[in-house]
């Protein structure tokens, strides 16, 4: 089946390749989606390339977005928006330093205009963008919200593009499974409308490293919902082929201890692909338990969602382990 995509701007680099990779014995498959670019890469960018587009189609002056001092969305944001002649306005839970590593390091190099937000105020962000985009409103000023993670109705059909490209890689009937870090649950809705729009039975497995189970459950559904019934995609959603994969966080979003860290480096130094601190390093031991240790890894894929600034910013914690 066909699928009709709204308009977009080419920000990634894809088809971003699929690769069977041996680690500790086994074969497996990985998409890297961590080389949809450089300093513009990772999952993000194929969200922004609707989310950045539809925003110069709404004619906004300004772009605002949110997510953790270490958020690879907003770093990812700010450069496409940039790109595109935005002005951009980050509001970053956690706080400044003068010694800003990774994705922060970044934000001010590219010379981002930020709010930081202790993490009680940043329960509150979209309310306080919201705020902060009236008032601009009022000065004749256009402000585009993008959500968290850039995971709303617009931004998931990069989502649904992945597994179209997916599919033309490998036959996607046959393999049982797409597993990847999940935290505002965008990647994981837009793959679930993507399978379900295609007629795959294929199961999509989200890691959650921010939000409890049942909470990022409703939230990817219901994105994906929204975008069924928004675009009007003549598909319904099968709400059995989402698993939650849960347990992987217990250090917190912003913390990673010390047996994954193993794991990053044992994987690192043997395979040359690195893994982030906050999403792949802990979607990437649940996959190792759940599905290599099972010898599965050639019937469920390995999303590489990015995120390597990150690591950057732990870096002294990389190098202990
Ligand atoms: C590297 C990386 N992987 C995975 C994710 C999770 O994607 P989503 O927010 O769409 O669940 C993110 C989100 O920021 C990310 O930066």
């Amino acid at each position: 089946m066909k699928i009709k995509y709204p308009s977009r701007f080419e920000l990634a680099n894809i088809p971003t390749p699929l690769q069977t990779i041996n680690y500790d014995n086994k074969n497996f498959l990985i998409k890297r989606d961590d080389l949809t670019g450089s300093l513009l890469s990772g999952n993000k960018v194929r969200k922004l390339e609707f989310l950045i587009k539809d925003a110069k189609r709404k004619r906004a002056e300004y772009i605002f977005t949110c997510g953790g001092e270490q958020s690879n969305h907003a770093r990812a944001t700010l450069i496409a928006a940039k790109k595109y002649g935005f002005k951009v306005k980050l509001f970053l839970w956690g706080k400044d330093s003068l010694d800003a590593k990774g994705n922060l390091f970044l934000d001010n190099f590219f010379g981002a205009d930020i709010s930081f937000l202790n993490k009680e105020n940043y329960s509150d962000v979209n309310n306080i963008m919201q705020e902060e985009a009236e008032i601009l409103k009022k000065k004749e000023k256009k402000v585009y919200v993008i959500p968290e993670g850039g995971s709303n109705t617009i931004g998931i059909w990069g989502y649904i593009k992945f597994i179209d490209e997916l599919n033309k890689q490998i036959n996607l009937k046959q393999i049982k499974g797409i597993y990847s870090a999940s935290g505002s649950g965008g990647t994981a809705a837009g793959m679930l409308v993507g399978a379900s729009h295609l007629k795959l039975p294929v199961k999509i497995y989200a890691v959650n490293v921010l939000y409890s189970k049942e909470k990022l459950r409703k939230k990817i559904i219901n994105s994906a919902e929204g975008c069924i019934y928004e675009f009007d995609l003549s598909c319904k959603l099968d709400e059995t082929k989402l698993e939650i994969v849960d347990g992987y966080s217990k250090e917190g979003y912003k913390n990673i201890n010390k047996y994954k860290l193993r794991l990053i480096k044992k994987f690192g130094q043997s395979t040359g692909i690195l893994l982030d601190p906050a999403y792949t390093g802990k979607g990437f031991a649940a996959y190792y338990e759940n599905i290599l240790l099972k010898r599965e890894g050639m019937k469920v894929i390995f999303v590489h969602t990015g995120g390597m600034f990150g690591a950057f910013a732990k870096s002294r914690e990389y190098l202990s382990v």
